[in-house]
């Protein structure tokens, strides 16, 4: 208790924290200054993709660091080439650039879909159409881009030009469009919004639309992407090709990065001094990105992905209790009768962590390396705590 006092004492309220303090983690599973240990099935929001203490991770972090912490994008650094590279190759875009989160990786594209718009077609083309539900970041300009009003508050003023539509909803879409839209951005599962995918049939009809009418098509991968739902991009669910991905969170597995990925169409938009960014392309984090797309890449991996999701699935379908389960992969909402952040606490206290995402939906993103024995155990405590 005395350690939370003075952390409440200390740093501003934007949190609401749950009593415990983290220690150390190993595999799936986190340890508190007590001892007691809990199977973590959040994964710092998705975040810890391979768990806590992998091997290759910590031996590539601890090299790097001892070799070159940090240095300016005026000069290349090792890391990062072969990360731009790999990472663009995997994605089958034409170019990165890195920030060092998801609200910059955002604000990056943001900036890019808007600055290809004016060079082509002048100034009054820079609306960005987005969803209801969506999540985009805390920046004020992601914030405006996020669909969901209680964000829409205090700081005015906003950042303009969004205009956030129905999700699965084609109509809605189309009658939102004008002259001034130069770009849509989308979740292919919304996170924070409740787990919510989007129907096929929905983005391709709006993908056919921005391609008739020079509208980008962005993708905010910062939750879904880098093998968190089975594929390495949640619109790999799709048939499609978008204009922009952007990825942050899972990425590095635990170090502050993010990333604006281009096709070909717009490799040549943003030109010395129209971007920028200290950390980006940090080569410590680069070096960890590194050692978690290898693994993301290497051949059955995502296939356990994918089976490890069906096991979470098939055992809350079959727990008798009234429970919508939606997602893919290892990223799983279940929207449940009561309260979530009270089942969340009741986990806690049982050994279990679990994330909310709204008011009675439990959302669940594990390491994507947890194991059958953590994934068993999580299970049977989240059924005792649901029931
Ligand atoms: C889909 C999505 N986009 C953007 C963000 C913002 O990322 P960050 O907190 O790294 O700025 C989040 C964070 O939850 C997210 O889920």
């Amino acid at each position: 208790m005395e350690l939370i006092n003075k952390a409440d004492k200390y740093f501003m309220e934007t949190y609401c924290q749950l009593p415990v303090v983290l220690t150390k983690g190993n595999g799936a599973t986190l340890y508190d200054n007590k001892g007691n240990s809990y199977v973590d099935f959040t994964s710092g929001i998705g975040v810890n993709s391979l768990g806590y203490g992998d091997e290759n991770w910590t031996k590539a972090v601890e090299e790097q660091s001892k070799n070159l912490a940090h240095i300016s994008n005026i000069f290349y650094n090792l890391p990062s080439i072969k990360l731009a590279e790999k990472l663009v190759n995997s994605a089958n875009m034409s170019k990165v650039f890195f920030a060092n989160s998801g609200a910059e990786a955002n604000e990056g594209a943001i900036k890019l879909a808007r600055k290809y718009s004016f060079d082509k077609y002048g100034e009054d083309r820079s609306t960005i159409i987005t969803l209801k539900q969506s999540f985009h970041g805390r920046t004020l300009t992601t914030l405006s881009a996020t669909g969901q009003e209680k964000y829409h508050n205090y700081f005015f003023p906003f950042t303009e030009g969004f205009k956030h539509v129905i999700a699965n909803d084609y109509e809605d879409f189309v009658n939102n469009l004008d002259s001034s839209v130069c770009a849509i951005m989308m979740e292919a599962i919304q996170g924070e919004g409740g787990v919510r995918p989007l129907d096929e049939d929905y983005v391709n009809k709006v993908i056919a639309k921005c391609k008739e009418n020079d509208m980008l098509v962005i993708f905010d991968e910062v939750q879904c992407g880098i093998g968190r739902t089975g594929l390495l991009f949640g619109f790999n669910h799709f048939d499609i090709e978008p204009d922009i991905v952007t990825i942050a969170k899972g990425l590095a597995s635990g170090l502050p990065i993010g990333a604006v990925l281009c096709n070909e169409k717009l490799s040549k938009v943003l030109k010395p001094g129209d971007h920028g960014s200290t950390f980006g392309a940090n080569p410590v984090a680069s070096a960890a990105a590194l050692v978690v797309l290898d693994k993301v890449c290497e051949e059955k991996f995502l296939e356990s992905v994918i089976s490890k999701g069906k096991k979470i699935k098939q055992f809350l379908n079959n727990t008798g209790l009234e429970l919508k389960v939606r997602g893919q992969g290892l990223m799983i909402g279940v929207q449940i009768q009561g309260d979530a952040s009270k089942i969340q606490k009741e986990a806690l206290d049982k050994g279990l962590l679990v994330l909310t995402a709204g008011p009675d939906v439990i959302r669940l993103l594990p390491p994507l390396t947890i194991n059958e024995e953590e994934l068993e155990k999580g299970l049977e405590i989240l059924y005792q705590v649901i029931s």
